[in-house]
């Protein structure tokens, strides 16, 4: 069998939400490119699709239970679960969700997930308010920490008659992250990637600091990116509310100087260098140890340079390390960027401009232009996570990994 996914084992699990309609299309697909297909269904997963459908287009036994009903034959979770080369839950409902962050396994699906050794993705799909609950988005945290590949739902008309974000995808876009799984899982294999993420504060009395509004998703999203590739990623981070990622080795710092010195301390051993943090230039020139009372009008800060990290790891490059920086513009954006590139021998320039809606700080999504000494290229407005991925392809395309 040719195909893009040919002798692959893929578990669809499908669970209870209206989307699930959609599922034979996607076993057909799957099995188009050549998948070997098993599905599983959550028990409330049948009143949207039938198991009798998902059986005739997978050509395998759809399980519900963990008991055949007439057979009362057992079956095997344990020898399902290693049989597996990736599993992928579309749609998840915030109830399998939570089920696969508390490992309450009194299903097949949950208890095939706990038991297999694969990637597991999940596309949870529901109408937009509860996907925005703070239930929801923690254990969506939670499991994309732990390893599991969360495919960000879409935007638009959804079953209650409302229109927001909680559509699953289509089958062929996620058949497209299951290419990718599959493509790209072992690109960086045996390199180390070294990154720096989100602001720094620089700290003038016992309370007060300056700092920026930087949230760290965008270096948070690669190092998540970079592990999923197969690399082993450092990540020094500056002060953000978010968790340190699984399977990532994560310093965190305060100020500048902080980030420079355990940036120092990595740097020899790293391959390939991602500075996206959002390093304040100056810094208080002293730091009161007390907090500082309000007695005069005016008060004079004096600040001091803070080294440049990107500019350090350019002047120290060894041999085949490969550099990125990122720039953030407001104005004649590419002629900064190009000349940021050159100035402080990076290898790539991610760009920003803040002229573009939903790019740059705080924001779920990002939009950049790819900038090296040969090649510019620009992304749509995308997930971070995507973009992360854009930036990793292109770095593998570069550092002739492709
Ligand atoms: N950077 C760094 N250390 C610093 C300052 C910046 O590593 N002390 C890195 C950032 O992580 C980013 C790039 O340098 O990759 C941004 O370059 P920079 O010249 O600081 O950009 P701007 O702050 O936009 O500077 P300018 O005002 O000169 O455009």
């Amino acid at each position: 069998m040719t195909g893009r996914l040919a002798g692959k084992k893929i578990i669809l699990g499908v669970t209870g939400g209206i989307a699930a309609y959609k599922t034979p299309h996607l076993v057909r697909l799957l099995k188009k490119e050549g998948a070997e297909v098993r599905v599983l269904m959550s028990p409330s997963a049948s009143w949207f699709v039938t198991p009798e459908t998902l059986g005739v287009v997978s050509g395998n036994p759809v399980w519900e239970s963990f008991f055949d009903p007439l057979t009362l034959q057992w079956h095997n979770h344990v020898e399902l679960g290693l049989w597996a080369d990736a599993i992928l839950i579309a749609p998840c409902t915030a109830s399998t969700l939570s089920k696969l962050v508390q490992g309450q396994s009194d299903n097949l699906l949950v208890t095939v997930c706990m038991s297999c050794r694969c990637p597991v993705l999940v596309s949870p799909a529901m109408d937009l308010d509860m996907y925005l609950q703070e239930s929801v988005q923690t254990n969506l945290r939670i499991l994309a920490s732990r390893g599991m590949r969360v495919i960000e739902p879409e935007t638009g008309p959804l079953a209650s008659g409302l229109s927001g974000k909680g559509r699953m995808p289509e089958p062929e876009q996620l058949l497209e992250h299951l290419h990718r799984l599959f493509a790209y899982g072992h690109l960086f294999a045996g390199k180390n990637v070294l990154i720096t993420a989100g602001p720094t504060h620089e700290y003038l009395d016992a309370v007060r600091y300056l700092g920026n509004a930087s949230s760290g998703k965008m270096g948070y999203a690669l190092a998540e990116t970079f592990r999923d590739m197969g690399a082993h990623v450092s990540l020094i981070s500056g002060p953000v509310t978010l968790p340190a990622p699984e399977g990532i080795q994560t310093t965190r710092v305060v100020s500048a100087t902080e980030m420079y010195d355990a940036f120092t301390r990595a740097l020899p051993a790293a391959d390939i260098i991602i500075c996206a943090a959002a390093v304040a230039d100056y810094r208080p020139a002293e730091k009161r140890q007390e907090k500082l009372k309000k007695e005069a009008n005016n008060l004079n800060l004096t600040l001091v340079k803070n080294p440049d990290l990107l500019l350090y790891a350019g002047e120290n490059k060894k041999n085949g390390q490969y550099l990125v920086g990122f720039a953030l513009e407001t104005h004649n954006e590419e002629t900064f960027a190009r000349e940021k590139l050159i100035r402080k021998k990076a290898d790539l320039i991610v760009l920003n401009s803040l002229r573009d809606e939903g790019a740059g700080f705080g924001t779920d999504t990002n939009k950049v232009t790819l900038i090296t000494h040969n090649n510019t290229r620009s992304s749509g407005l995308l997930p971070k996570p995507e973009i992360a991925g854009e930036i990793a392809l292109c770095i593998a395309g570069e550092c002739s990994l492709l």
